[in-house]
């Protein structure tokens, strides 16, 4: 039993089934079917289940066999407001997206009026504050290389002292051997994860399988100070963590003069383990950055658009001062950034691409944004993430030595388990009850719901939860 449900101002989506309900072992007979013939033309290895996306419905997934899950995984935290939403399936039938279904056109040279609206009434409209111009790419990679991109440039037209650059420069660039731009460098955190092109690869350091034999820029790391739950007991570690960190950063920037463009961290790591930071770190980050003229690039690919009870997770930090670029993806439906104007190259076309974003998913952005606000699921999101945080606390009272660590900002929470193989076949025993949960870093279970997700959705899963930890 688990503690009783509080309410939340979030109405209920017309048509959710009432719980899970599971026909066969997942993936089922007409799911391995398909991934049969998928498998012949794509590897379909990781699919979990192939799933009916007609019937799926606000929370719970349906798939091919006809299994009901609740899914608090959410396309790898990429759903905002759960599945066929009816104001999005009522937008499309009545024509709303009508402006952008015939055709995809490349928004740097002809985007329609429409557009702008997206970009002014929506993307603007949610911005973090302080930042007064947005760049949209497709996905979270994307967002990450560009943004990174963006530093550089602000980084090398600062050295130029606003000259343009010379002859030799373009020879060199043309030859891959500028002699100072090749110096430049991105600081990461260990346990980071910002994307698997080449450039943001040379940023991520979540896992060896994501970099193996692909070639990178030797860019300085530095040791992600996470906190260890719960806070009060790890007081001494955790601050002492901290401090070594901000002094590593420091003393790049001082070792590596002119070098070093930007630092770039998650809110939450949320591939590498959920792993937080402290607001006292990421305040006194910002500070340092400004202090050396680097620029902060504040990763929110995961953690953005509501998940942690905020549009923005790093809007709960205090800054003093915004950060410089602000990545988005997932949730967003579109990728891209969010940047102070200083970030702006002089020049157009130094960073741009055929689509640059795609006018349907911002169509469809401007539909979910005016769901989340009329239905008040951010604050649905912060009592729900309260509601599931206190279950796990006592999930784990009641199971110790098995599952620690539980942790939560919103509905983003995860609880570690024993070790890693324990945690995958837990993960793989709550498929099969119906419950479709993540990994996450080495052994932690991760939550990455919609933000339509209620407590008694809550308390379904974790009862699925505690019968799927096994003996
Ligand atoms: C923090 C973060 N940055 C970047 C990415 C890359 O996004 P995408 O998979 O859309 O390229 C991810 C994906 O999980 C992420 O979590």
């Amino acid at each position: 039993m688990f503690a009783p449900c509080p309410a939340t101002p979030a109405p209920p989506v017309a048509g959710e089934p009432a719980a899970v309900h599971v026909r066969t072992p997942i993936p089922g007979p007409a799911s391995e079917a398909l991934r049969a013939r998928h498998g012949r033309f794509q590897d379909a290895r990781t699919v979990h289940y192939y799933q009916d996306a007609r019937r799926s419905v606000g929370n719970y997934a349906v798939d091919v066999d006809g299994n009901t899950l609740l899914d608090l995984y959410g396309h790898i935290a990429a759903l905002p407001v759960g599945y066929n939403h009816p104001d999005l399936l009522a937008a499309w039938r009545s024509g709303r997206f009508d402006w952008a279904a015939g055709y995809r056109p490349a928004l740097g040279v002809a985007p329609s009026a429409e557009w702008v609206d997206v970009v002014e009434h929506t993307l603007m409209r949610i911005a973090p504050a302080g930042m007064a111009q947005v760049m949209t790419v497709t996905t979270g990679a994307e967002a990450v290389e560009n943004a990174i991109k963006a530093a550089f440039i602000r980084l090398a037209a600062r050295r130029r002292g606003g000259a343009p650059a010379s002859p030799a420069e373009l020879r060199a660039c043309m030859l891959n051997q500028q002699a100072e731009a090749n110096r430049f460098k991105i600081i990461s955190f260990d346990g980071g994860f910002h994307g698997r092109s080449l450039g943001a690869l040379s940023a991520t350091r979540s896992k060896a399988i994501h970099k193996l034999d692909f070639p990178a820029f030797d860019w300085p790391v530095v040791a992600f100070p996470y906190q260890q739950f719960p806070l009060d007991a790890f007081a001494a570690e955790n601050a002492a963590r901290t401090a070594a960190a901000l002094e590593r950063v420091g003393a790049l920037c001082i070792s590596h003069p002119d070098e070093i463009a930007a630092v770039i961290v998650e809110p939450i790591q949320g591939e590498g383990g959920d792993r937080h930071a402290s607001p006292e770190f990421f305040r006194a980050l910002r500070a340092l950055t400004r202090r050396h003229g680097v620029a902060l690039i504040v990763d929110e690919v995961q953690t953005g658009a509501g998940g942690t009870g905020a549009w923005w997770a790093h809007s709960a930090w205090g800054l003093d001062h915004p950060p410089d670029l602000v990545t988005f993806s997932k949730k967003m439906q579109l990728g891209g950034y969010y940047m102070s104007s200083e970030l702006v190259a002089a020049e157009p076309l130094r960073i741009f691409n055929t689509f640059l974003g795609d006018p349907l998913r911002g169509a469809q952005l401007e539909v979910i944004v005016e769901v989340i606000e009329r239905d008040h699921l951010l604050e649905t999101t912060r009592i729900t993430g309260n509601y599931l945080l206190s279950c796990l606390y006592e999930l784990s009272g009641r199971h110790p030595g098995l599952l620690s660590g539980a942790r939560a900002s919103g509905t983003f929470a995860a609880i570690d388990v024993r070790d890693g193989a324990t945690r995958d076949q837990i993960v793989s025993r709550a498929r099969q009850r119906g419950l479709e949960l993540g990994g996450s870093g080495d052994r932690s279970i991760r939550f990455r719901p919609a933000l339509i997700l209620e407590p008694r959705h809550v308390a379904e899963a974790m009862d699925i939860l505690e019968a799927s930890l096994g003996a």
